[in-house]
């Protein structure tokens, strides 16, 4: 069996806040045989997505970006560390994946057929949303990674506002812990 190796995608706008403290809560009970990867989809702002499949095509991919589809596909999981914003994921979230439709357009990538099979998470703070509000994110999720042949491993959620409340929420520190082990 290949080694399994997480990449850890943050995308809220402020550091320290409940959606990282919980994913590292969850990542604590990796084994230490399962590489992590972090990335702060922030810091390091992604160039804006440009849909051109339908005129010129597209060129090779700059050497940050180029490093980012690396990561993605050295991962054997991804998980997205995303708080809910507006019902939906955070914007450089969702430019990540805007970007993918990039990336499968690269006929030297592979990278639909190397997506097939990894496995997408959430992991997703919101203030007192309910099941039908949070939905359309999670699935949104579900769905774009299913389109890659991914498999959906779950999404661990937390009904937190300033940061560290997320501790508050006993439901979301009791199913931390276990999280990936699901
Ligand atoms: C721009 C923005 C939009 C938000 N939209 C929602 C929302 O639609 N539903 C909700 O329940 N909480 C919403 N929140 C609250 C955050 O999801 C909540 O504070 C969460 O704990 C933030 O996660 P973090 O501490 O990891 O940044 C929003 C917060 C911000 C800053």
């Amino acid at each position: 069996m290949t080694a399994r190796r997480f990449l850890f995608l943050l995308s809220s706008a402020r550091q320290g806040g409940n959606t990282q403290a919980m994913a590292r809560a969850a990542a604590a009970s990796l084994p230490p045989s399962v590489a992590q990867d972090w990335r702060d989809l922030t810091t390091a702002a992604l160039p804006p997505f440009e849909d051109l499949r339908h005129g010129a095509s597209y060129g090779p991919l700059p050497p940050a970006m180029a490093a980012l589809a690396d990561r993605t596909l050295k991962a054997s999981d991804i998980v997205f560390v995303a708080p809910l914003y507006w019902y939906g994921l955070p914007a450089p979230a969702k430019l990540y994946l805007d970007h993918w439709s990039h990336w499968m357009r690269l006929p030297d990538l592979g990278f639909k057929a190397r997506m097939a099979g990894k496995r997408a998470w959430l992991i997703m703070a919101h203030a007192g949303s309910t099941e039908a509000e949070i939905a359309p994110a999670r699935d949104g999720l579900r769905c774009a990674t299913a389109y890659l042949g991914m498999v959906w491993g779950g999404a661990l959620l937390a009904d937190a506002n300033a940061p560290g409340d997320w501790q508050k929420d006993t439901q979301a520190q009791s199913a931390a812990p276990q999280f990936f082990a699901a």
